[in-house]
This record gives C-alpha cells, structure tokens and sequence, in this order.
C-alpha cells in the first residue's frame, strides 16, 4: 500500500507534524472570582510541571519570594493583576498553555477576549464560599462560547462547605451536573486525601512545609485506606455510591458539550490535587479543533499558519515600553521571521520577534503550533480582533465588544503635548483599554471614553501621564447605557434631552442614554428610530 502524500503547510512543515502538535496542545484559561485562589494555583500548576522550582514564584505575595506577574505600579499597589500573558510547559507528552485572565470584575471584557482564545477552562471554586458572582458571569461566558468547564473546588484545607451541597450548587445555579472524579476524604479543614473514582483507589496526601514544594501522594487501596482513615474513608465512600446513584459519572461527549463537568477538590496552596488537575486537563481537556471563519467557512488546523490577536498590550516593560500583540494560533506552523499577511490592511506582516511571555519572563519563540500563543513585539499595526495568515486568505469573526455603561470626557491637561495625546488615545483605543468614541460637536480634543468597569479609566489615565506624557482629566458624563443606532435617527436622539450620539473607531454610531427611563420614553414617542443592543447579551 502506497502511503498518501505529505500535505506541505506554508512553513515547510508537513500536516502530519501539525497534527500531532496539535493533538498534544491544551489551551486553557483559569476562571474565578478574585482570591478564589487563581495565582496561587497557577503556581501549582507551574511548579507540578517543573517551571519553577518553588512555589511563589509566579505572583508576588508577601512572604513569598515574588518575581513575576505585575508590571504596573498601579497593578502593584493595588494588588491586581491587570495584564494577562499565558505559560507554556510542558507535561508527560502534552503541551500545556495556561492563559491567565484578569480577576476584577471591570476588566471583565478582557477576560472575555482572553476567553476567545481558549479550547478549555479551569473554573476555581473557593470551598467556603461556593459560586461567587465572578464565577458565575465568567461561566456565563463560557457557556457562550461553548467551551467545556473542568471544576476545581479548591481550598479544601480550611473549613469550608459540605461537598454535596456544593455540588448542588453547581447544578442549581450553573445548569452543569457535577460528574465529581475525585472525591474528598476528610471534611473540609480536614483535607486528608481524595477517593480516585476512576479505580475506587485513595490517593493520600503529605503536607510540605507551607506548600512549596510538590506534595508527596501515595496511593491505597480501599481496605489499606479504611484501615488508615475509618470514619472518614467510610463517609467519602458512601457519598460516592450516592453520586454514582445520580449518575454523575464522566461521560467524554457530555463534558465536551457543556452539558456535565467533572470536578476535582483541591488546596492550592499545599499543591494538594494539583496532578490531578494536570492529568485530567491532559486526558479530558480539547486539542484545538478547526476554526469557524468570517465567511462561514472552516480553516483545519493543518491548514497553512493562520491566528487572531486576542491581546494587545504596552508598556509591559518599563525599560523598553513596547507593544505587544498576543496570537492565538488556529492552523499551521508558526516560523520566526516568516512574513504573513494582515488580514484586515493586506499588509505584510513580518515576524521576527516573537515570544512566550509570561509575566516579566520572556522568552524568543522559533516555532509554535495550532493552540499556542506567541507574544509579536512592537507590532503596532495589530488590534485586538485582528486575524494573520499565511497562505490561501482567512478572517476570523471580530471579538465581541462590550456594551459600556461609564462615560467620561477626556482633556489633555497640557495643551503643549496635543501630539501624544492624539498618539496616547489612538493606542488605548486599539488595544481596547476603553472605547475611544467621538462627534462632531465634541471634537477631537475631547474624545469621550467609554468603559465597562471604572477601573478602567484608571488604567487610561496612569498610561497616558506615564507612558505617552499626556497628563489628562476626565469630566464623567451621566450616562450609563448604550446603543447602536444610525445616520437617519441621530437627529431625533440628538434632540431628546439627556442622550447623544456617539461615533465608535469603527464607523458605529452609539446613542447613548442617562438611563432606561429616558430611552424608553424616547423609544414611545419615536417608534422609528433604530436602537439595537450593541451584543446580543451582556456578560
Ligand atoms: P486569586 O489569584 O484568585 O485572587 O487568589 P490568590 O491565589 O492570590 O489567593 C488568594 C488567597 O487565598 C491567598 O491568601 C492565598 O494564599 C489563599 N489560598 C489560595 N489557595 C488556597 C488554598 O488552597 N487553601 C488556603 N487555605 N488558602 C489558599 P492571602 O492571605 O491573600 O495571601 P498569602 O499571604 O497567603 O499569600
């Protein structure tokens, strides 16, 4: 028998090394409402698969030793992690990329972008707390998008609420059934090891001194764990005869259609089943899959290169205040130096610095693969939602951009530095930062900046003084929700007391209102004008 012959991808790559990269590539996100434990997790994670060689490495606590993570002096007061950046490592025969996502809840959109660019996601629960609203409008994005959800609840070594409760809290307020693999032994605060569903087996756990280093597990049989544990081996064991009684076992289809997730217990900090969530992302979690485009079409994955930009950001470095345009890889093989083409210009778009960055940690990228994420450096003709290829011609859909609900004008405070305030605005706008919206009657010296969290004005304002020399105010104006409209109703808004309209970077006309009752009276009086939500749902 004859083999097939090799389909060569746009680098010189042939498909079947494509598709075996991909096959091994676990993209995912970790979602959680903020101190659920995210950072510290992540550190596990790294420190499971050998990246660092301590824990606390990744996010600088007090009394950890701190490197990474936190780039704005804002970030660093606050305590927040603004930025987000993805970690690759390796484990057993998986490529593992951990997207980090923003915790507040007012940089939800670029969670959101962060979302778009996953095959999976992580979502953490704090044991004592149970679903928080984070969690819960993150999942909503997930559903959205249809990506499956491994559940975490994590914590487990502090008292915390009844393991069952909390998976009918799941299945109540997610719509997701629980199909728990692993089980806890010990109540919560007494976090001795956890039943592995899989084999029935107990996988026990050793304390290390303040969860530095990876916990030791030993594994037991049932009666060696009933000897060692009794009441509490005997509690897990009965509670999983219930859940097997509900049928909340893991079916593969059913997890990949967003209908059940499996869940893992977990104390992040004293690395207690962070393998297992390694394993399980490795087994369960999705290799990327083929991408839908703009056109209704499909790009396999060995199709030759192509990728969308989910993230820009600058000033990431201090000392080179550079920009850098985050890709998700959909096909192909990503070259160093290869030349691609913008989809939305045209252009050519050269590569030559491109790389893993996460946290202050960089590192040069010479090839990379369907799911992986490569940082470009100084790739200032890139906006968020941007697609690149290589080859025959491709457009992913744009990202979905928010409905804002803060609006404020803002001035240049020195009129001398009109230049880098026009340069300052041009770039928040295309990184998304904020939405950068104007009209005729305000001019261009007074662009007006809409937002979903006022965070973000904050994170405006610190870069424009810092970072493009254009000190600004901002005056806020009273409105607080947003529509699409168009050219032939802005005369009747324009005339309605307490509304405006705005133009958006993008030609979209945005009419803006104080509240609903005001739109409501206006939508009453003049049933023709065109208001439409400006996303089908807000998140
Ligand atoms: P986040 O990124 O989701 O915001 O959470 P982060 O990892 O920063 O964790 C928030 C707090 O919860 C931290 O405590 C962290 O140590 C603690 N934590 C995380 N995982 C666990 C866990 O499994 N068990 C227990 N008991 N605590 C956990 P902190 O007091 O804010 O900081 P630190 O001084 O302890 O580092």
């Amino acid at each position: 028998m004859s083999a097939a012959p090799v389909e060569q991808t746009s680098g010189g790559t042939d498909a079947t090394t494509v598709l075996r990269e991909a096959a091994r590539r676990r993209t995912f996100a970790v979602i959680s409402h903020p101190d659920a434990g995210k950072s510290t997790l992540t550190e596990a994670l790294a420190l499971h698969a050998r990246v660092i060689g301590q824990a606390g490495a990744v996010h600088g606590k007090a009394g950890r030793r701190g490197t990474v993570s936190d780039w704005m002096d804002m970030e660093k007061a606050r305590g927040i992690s603004i930025t987000s950046a993805a970690l690759q490592f390796e484990y057993r025969d998986a490529v593992v990329n951990l997207l980090d996502t923003p915790g507040h809840a007012d940089f939800s959109e670029d969670t959101y972008r962060v979302l778009t660019a996953v095959d999976a996601a992580v979502m953490l629960i704090d044991a004592a707390k149970g679903l928080e609203a984070q969690t819960m409008k993150l999942f909503a994005v997930c559903r959205h998008r249809g990506i499956p959800v491994i559940t975490v609840v994590n914590k487990w070594d502090r008292p915390g609420k009844d393991a069952l409760e909390l998976m009918d809290e799941i299945t109540e307020r997610t719509g997701l059934t629980p199909t728990p693999l692993t089980w806890p032994v010990g109540i919560a605060g007494d976090f001795r090891g956890v039943l592995d569903r899989s084999d029935g087996s107990y996988r026990r756990f050793t304390r290390t001194a303040g969860g530095a280093t990876i916990a030791p597990e030993e594994t037991l049989p049932a009666e060696a764990a009933l000897a060692r544990e009794g009441d509490a081996w005997q509690q897990a064991v009965e509670e999983v005869e219930l859940l097997a009684a509900t049928g909340a076992d893991h079916e593969q289809s059913l997890f990949l259609d967003g209908v059940t997730t499996p869940v893992l217990f977990a104390s992040a900090v004293s690395n207690f089943g962070v393998g297992a969530l390694l394993e399980t992302l490795v087994a369960l979690a999705p290799a990327p899959a083929d991408q839908p485009d703009s056109d209704g079409g499909t790009r396999t994955v060995t199709d030759p290169f192509s990728a969308f930009v989910f993230k820009v950001q600058a000033g990431m470095d201090t000392a080179h205040r550079d920009r850098l345009a985050f890709i998700r890889i959909c096909s192909g093989v990503f070259e160093r130096g290869m030349v691609v083409t913008h989809a939305r210009t045209g252009r050519p778009f050269a590569t030559k610095y491109a790389q893993h960055v996460f946290g202050r940690e960089r590192e040069s990228i010479d090839v990379a693969y369907p799911g992986d994420v490569v940082g470009l450096v100084n790739a200032a003709a890139l906006g968020v939602g941007d697609t690149l290829y290589a080859g025959r011609p491709v457009s992913y859909p744009p990202l979905t951009t928010f409905a804002p609900e803060h609006f404020a004008v803002c001035r240049g405070r020195d009129t001398a530095k009109h230049k880098q305030f026009r340069r300052g605005i041009e770039q928040l706008d295309s990184e998304g930062v904020v939405q950068v919206l104007r009209s005729d009657r305000r001019g261009d010296q007074a662009p007006v900046l809409a937002v979903v969290g006022p965070m973000q004005f904050e994170v405006a304002t610190h870069r424009m003084e810092h970072e493009f020399g254009a000190p600004v105010a901002l005056e806020p104006l009273p409105y607080s929700l947003a529509l699409r409209t168009d050219a032939e109703s802005v005369p009747g808004i324009s005339a309605s007391s307490g509304a405006e309209v705005l133009q958006r970077g993008d030609g979209e006309l945005i009419a803006v209102f104080a509240n609903k009752w005001g739109l409501r009276v206006l939508q009453q009086n003049k049933p023709e004008l065109t208001l439409e939500p400006l996303v089908a749902a807000q998140l």
